[in-house]
């Protein structure tokens, strides 16, 4: 039938996500510095405007005292966030245990932690506690600024168990839940020993939302493989109350982007790069520095190609800028000790005196140089070893207008779905297919980058996050007004 639109009112909108897009550090007892987060969930929810929104997360630190406390609500009421404070033990048990161990490793395929990894944070039935204290923490807060009518959105692995909170003390509230990572196959997610209770969280909230067509379909088969419910094409039934289930793909703010490539201070930026890499041509890597991404695997590809192609030795430099991420955790330590080994074993195989063949930097670029960055450079490396979406790939798209420079990305991002006809695509298991991608994209002729530049663009512009956040909160309504018409019949 004809579908209800809800997207002329201003809806107010309870943002509930794990991470504010500020993060705080600490000046004095009651003086705060607001640091932007990073990370993709931020970048999307940022793009988001049309509501009258409300964030509620945590401000990425402990904060024990009152003073404190009190002073970094005031700060961060200006940016309209509300915080949730979490103590160190909370933080060690559900962020770098449950959350940042089990979940996203697990969602992401690469398996559960083996007992020296789970014996860091202690058992896996204490983190899950810790998990479900956290989510109720969440929930006290959302139900503290609640008002009738908010939609109340919950974000991501940190906050599965949020929408039975929520439903548990108000069955009324509209609660939608959107996952930014992979759902992994029902036979990956199996193996988890809180399944059920996950599954079970999750489904209480209205509508469910997720990146791509196959996350949602393992999600739902994980409902009716592991709870043995009913899956329909439009969600999962339990007892009568239907749960609906849907693929949302997200985008991001390319005006933002494609705007700020005309600023002074960027074109600054992009004059200096230029002088900089002169005579060489320039590929980019912008990535947390997280497992997932697959960044061991992107420079042993580069070596590879170096190897290679002796030709190319002193015309090509990696860019890979890999910002610092869950430090606490020990798999992201062992990590950056390994990508500096890799990248140092490299540049004293291939670099001289005066250039290496790769700059690797443990930092986070501004919002100015990153744009400069994606500007000038000539190929964009994104290797994830799976990846919810990636938005790095969409905004070295957005940034490549006038250069039209080549996008190689994973087969197993879920942009792949969406910028597939216009990338490169690889598997980055695959070193020897990335390294010679690597040639194929430096040697390609302009009118095929042209062609593949000018389809990925269009879907880019055309797929924003703020129409991403318009047609999940359209379709949450929606749903909400259909059940309340189901049950009155
Ligand atoms: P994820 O959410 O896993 O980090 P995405 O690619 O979806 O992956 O989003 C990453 C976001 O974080 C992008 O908006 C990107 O611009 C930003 N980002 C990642 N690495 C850096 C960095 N080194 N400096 C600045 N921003 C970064
Ligand atoms: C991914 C996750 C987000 C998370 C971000 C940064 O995008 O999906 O939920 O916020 O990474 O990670 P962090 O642990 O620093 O919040």
């Amino acid at each position: 039938g004809k579908r209800l639109d809800f997207r002329a009112s201003k809806q107010r909108l309870l943002v509930v996500a794990n991470r504010l897009p500020v993060s705080a550090v600490r000046h004095g007892e009651d003086s705060w510095q607001l640091e932007m987060s990073v990370g993709g969930l931020v970048t999307a929810l940022l793009g988001v405007k049309e509501f009258d929104t409300r964030w509620i997360g945590w401000a990425g630190v402990n904060v024990p005292d009152e003073i404190g406390q009190k002073a970094l609500a005031k700060a961060l009421d200006e940016k309209r966030c509300i915080p949730v404070f979490l103590d160190e033990e909370v933080v060690h048990q559900y962020y770098n245990g449950y959350c940042n161990n089990i979940l996203w490793p697990l969602f992401h395929y690469i398996g559960l932690p083996q007992e020296d990894r789970l014996a860091t944070t202690r058992s896996f039935q204490s983190q899950f506690d810790a998990y479900k204290k956290a989510n109720q923490l969440f929930a006290d807060v959302v139900n503290e600024h609640y008002e009738e009518g908010d939609v109340v959105w919950c974000h991501d692995y940190q906050l599965m168990f949020l929408p039975k909170c929520l439903k548990e003390r108000n069955s009324k509230m509209k609660v939608g839940w959107f996952l930014h990572t992979p759902f992994p196959s029902s036979e990956i997610h199996r193996m988890l020993p809180s399944r059920l209770e996950l599954l079970r969280s999750v489904l209480a909230a209205d509508l469910v939302g997720f990146h791509t067509y196959d996350y949602a379909r393992h999600f739902v088969s994980a409902c009716t493989r592991i709870l043995r419910l009913e899956g329909t094409p439009e969600g999962v039934e339990d007892q009568g109350k239907l749960t609906r289930i849907a693929a949302f793909p997200v985008g991001i703010d390319s005006e933002r982007f494609i705007k700020a490539l005309e600023l002074p201070e960027v074109q600054d930026h992009m004059k200096v790069l230029k002088q900089r890499f002169a005579g060489r041509k320039v590929m980019l890597g912008v990535d947390r520095l997280d497992m997932i991404k697959g960044i061991p695997q992107k420079i042993l590809a580069f070596e590879k190609f170096l190897e290679e192609n002796p030709n190319w030795r002193n015309k090509v430099v990696l860019l890979q800028i890999a910002v610092p991420t869950r430090t606490d955790v020990p798999e992201y330590q062992k990590l950056t000790s390994q990508v500096h080994e890799i990248v140092g074993r490299i540049n004293g195989r291939f670099g001289s005196l005066t250039a290496v063949p790769i700059h690797h930097l443990d930092r986070s670029l501004d919002f100015h140089e990153l744009c400069a960055l994606y500007a000038v450079t000539d190929v964009a490396l994104v290797t994830s070893l799976r990846d919810g979406m990636n938005l790095v790939s969409y905004e070295y798209v957005a940034c490549q207008e006038s250069k039209k420079g080549v996008l190689i990305l994973s087969e197993f991002a879920g942009a792949a779905q969406s910028l597939g006809a216009g990338a490169i695509l690889v598997n980055p298991w695959n070193v020897t297919e990335v390294a010679s991608s690597i040639g194929y994209a430096l040697n390609m002729p302009a009118d095929e980058r042209e062609k593949r530049h000018h389809h990925n663009f269009k879907h880019v512009i055309s797929h924003t996050a703020q129409e991403w956040a318009a047609t999940f909160v359209s379709e949450l309504n929606v749903t909400i007004v259909e059940a309340q018409l189901r049950t009155r019949q």
